[in-house]
């Protein structure tokens, strides 16, 4: 059984930017980097990646995703109390990325249509956005407890700022030739965040699991991020398992979700989306969290049955011999049919966006979400499980239930949008890469794109129609 908030906050409705140039890492770049194919398709998860083109950059594609979320929705200015934006890929080191967003949305709707909407950039790698999301939803609770004093005047302060715009936006970029190069992407998640949402409701509960870590970070004035791959994915792994477990904790002690005999935290959750740095990583995660929610149940014997009892320490003449005992035990978990039915039914198709999108950091969790959406995926009622992560390192795991809203949202326009993308040669990414290509590859229509970088270092941008 489960229980639902009563005052629903959460996501509305999604927009999502991507860069209309792809590269597939399957053919040109697999061939020149001397990898397989298959390991790319298979063993990472990523056919295509998103590169953007030389006007863009994370202040656009995230000026692009906002306005496409404003004008679907009928949004006008005064609406949007909020936009904060999640981001690691900054354009100033001072200067909020929302002020660059606001001028550039300003040059659509107007100069000062956005003055009484604040705007702040978070940074916490790929978990950036989740926070902005929570301060958005703690914003919006807190508004709701201010309009009780009821003024005279409260009908059009209630419509004034009563929604706010969450954005992810970011360049997922690594060294050329390097093992972190297949794993990059581009691209910007809008969430319109308000009061009885459409899509998702927030639930209460939240985990977190935080520790200093080095698995991945990009010093000031870096261009690429300094990466400890193999690292990375245990960093990831042992965060999201202590928030899993921490949030775990809280929904069954508030009893927001109730277990019957047999049952485990993961029953509750239909659809459960892990941060996507690379497909592959969010099966890892849903090996992991599976495997230890399973352990105790009777069902386990099935698991049992079929790849035989988990290797245990005193078994083994020294370390090294359990660990790679454990690290063969964990490839069969993975290829057992109970997880193969689990992962497939709950938390793959979360994964398909970013098989053609690549990372796109702190969106990735919220692709997910619009992945699960595009494909029809999403019955109300149901309760989704998000997992964020970002290096350095910490994870939240929360949770939302699916609103009724959800069956009258349009599906599958991204879908057809990534097929219309266009593919570009390794030579034109190598140059975009190495911001070698001073003019764009597809002069830009319809969005917005950066002009210049005056003398002082101050960007400007345009909306291109
Ligand atoms: P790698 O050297 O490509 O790894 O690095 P690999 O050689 O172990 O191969 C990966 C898988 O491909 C393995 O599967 C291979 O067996 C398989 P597994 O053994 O684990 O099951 N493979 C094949 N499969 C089919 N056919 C074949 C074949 N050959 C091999 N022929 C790594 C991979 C992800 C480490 C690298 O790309 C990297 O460093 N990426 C960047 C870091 C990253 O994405 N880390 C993820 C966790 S950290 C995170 O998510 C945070 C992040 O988003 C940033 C933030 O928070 O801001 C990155």
């Amino acid at each position: 059984m489960t229980q639902t908030p009563k005052m629903a906050v959460g996501i509305d409705d999604i927009a999502v930017h991507v860069p209309k140039l792809f590269i597939s890492t399957l053919d040109e770049f697999a061939r020149a980097r001397g990898i397989e194919p298959a390991k790319l398709a298979r063993g990472i998860g990523v056919e295509r990646m998103a590169v953007p083109d030389a006007h863009e950059d994370a202040a656009t594609m995230a000026a692009s995703s906002a306005l496409e979320l404003m004008q679907k929705n009928d949004l006008l200015p005064e609406e949007v109390g909020r936009i904060y934006i999640g981001t690691e890929s900054g354009v100033d080191e001072a200067k909020a990325i929302g002020t660059y967003v606001i001028g550039m949305l300003e040059r659509v709707y107007g100069p000062g249509s956005f003055q009484e909407c604040s705007t702040v950039e978070f940074k916490s790698a790929c978990i950036a956005t989740t926070h902005a999301l929570e301060n958005v939803a703690y914003w919006l609770k807190a508004e709701e407890d201010e309009n009780d004093f009821g003024g005279s005047d409260c009908g059009s302060c209630q419509s004034r700022g009563h929604v706010g715009i969450v954005i992810a936006t970011d360049v997922a970029r690594y060294e050329l030739n390097s093992p972190g190069e297949y794993t990059q992407g581009a691209g910007s998640v809008a969430l319109l965040v308000k009061r009885d949402p459409r899509l998702l409701a927030l639930d209460p509960s939240v985990g977190i699991f935080t520790r200093d870590e080095n698995d991945f970070f990009r010093p000031i004035g870096m261009k690429c991020a300094v990466v400890n791959g193999k690292y990375s994915n245990l960093c990831y792994l042992a965060a999201m398992d202590g928030a899993f477990y921490s949030y775990k904790k809280r929904a069954l002690g508030r009893g927001m979700i109730r277990l019957d005999a047999g049952e485990c935290t993961t029953d509750h959750l239909s659809h459960i989306i892990f941060h996507i740095p690379y497909p592959r990583m969010a099966e890892y995660a849903a090996a992991s969290i599976f495997r230890r929610e399973w352990k105790d149940l009777p069902r386990w014997q099935e698991v049992e049955e079929e790849i035989g009892p988990e290797p245990r320490a005193e078994e083994y003449e020294g370390q090294k011999e359990y660990l790679s005992a454990e690290g063969d035990y964990k490839r069969r978990f993975s290829k057992s049919s109970k997880f193969l039915e689990a992962y497939g039914k709950k938390v793959k198709p979360s994964t398909l966006i970013s098989s053609s999108v690549g990372n796109i950091y702190t969106g990735s969790i919220y692709l997910g979400l619009a992945s699960l959406l595009e494909q029809s995926l999403l019955a109300p009622g149901e309760r989704v499980g998000l997992g964020s992560y970002g290096s350095g390192c910490s994870a939240t795991f929360f949770s939302g239930t699916v609103q009724a809203g959800v069956e009258s949202m349009p599906k599958g326009i991204l879908l057809k949008k990534l097929d219309e993308r266009v593919e570009i040669s390794l030579e034109d990414y190598r140059l975009l890469h190495e911001g070698e290509r001073p003019d764009s590859v597809i002069r830009p229509s319809g969005e917005f794109g950066l002009i210049e970088i005056d003398q002082d270092g101050y960007r400007r941008y345009d909306f291109v129609g």
